[in-house]
């Protein structure tokens, strides 16, 4: 794809996600992207963060929204551009190869900023703070601290990676409204869908 930055060129998130989309994996787009695009969103970009190959960022782009989608490995990124080429969507869709340990996006820049797939409790302020202040929305979905020891039991979850009882929800900065947040026991994780309105 590109050019890989020296600093990302060991990280261990990227050698792992790489590997896993070097094998190939499908990417439909999130239940949770549709559900957030159905509110609708005001007018506006969407940021995808750790985006993948992105069924989402595809799905947002079809429905007329320019995407800006972040994420560490170039595999999933140069298969979200090859898709995106063949459905005449590449011109709507911006891809920011970078760690979310450092990234940080434009505040108040888009209408719609999902996550899914991933969490990391200092990104997510900055993430908040990135939704448009008229209408935004913020759609989450992580992993919740049980899932290691829910089923299937997924023991190697590292506890930085998952969400403490109330989060995300308990860490929106003031001007958010909660539309919802419900676990999904199945898979072990938690949903949130929040609007931000002008404080
Ligand atoms: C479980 S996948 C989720 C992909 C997609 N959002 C979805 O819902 O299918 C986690 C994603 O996070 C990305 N990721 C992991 N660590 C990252 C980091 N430090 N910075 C940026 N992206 C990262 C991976 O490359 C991978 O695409």
């Amino acid at each position: 794809m590109r050019n890989v930055p020296p600093r990302l060129a060991g990280h261990p998130d990227r050698l792992r996600w790489n590997a896993k989309y070097e094998g190939g994996a499908d990417a439909p787009p999130h239940p949770l992207l549709q559900r957030a695009l159905a509110l609708p969103p005001p007018d506006g970009p969407v940021l995808d963060l750790a985006s993948g190959p992105s069924g989402s960022a595809l799905a947002a782009a079809s429905a007329g929204r320019r995407v800006t989608a972040v994420d560490i490995s170039e595999v999933a990124l140069d298969r979200l551009a090859a898709e995106a080429e063949r459905r005449g969507l590449a011109g709507l869709i911006t891809l920011v190869h970078a760690d979310l340990g450092e990234w940080r996006p434009e505040p108040e820049r888009f209408a719609l900023v999902l996550c899914t797939g991933y969490w990391d409790a200092g990104l997510f302020g900055p993430a908040a703070e990135a939704v448009l202040p008229d209408g935004g929305v913020l759609a989450w979905e992580a992993f919740t601290a049980g899932a290691a020891c829910g089923r299937p039991a997924r023991p190697q979850l590292p506890a930085e990676w998952c969400l403490k009882a109330g989060e995300p929800a308990a860490l929106l900065p003031p001007g958010f409204t909660v539309l919802s947040q419900v676990d999904v026991l199945e898979t072990g994780k938690r949903r949130l869908l929040a609007r931000r309105s002008p404080t």
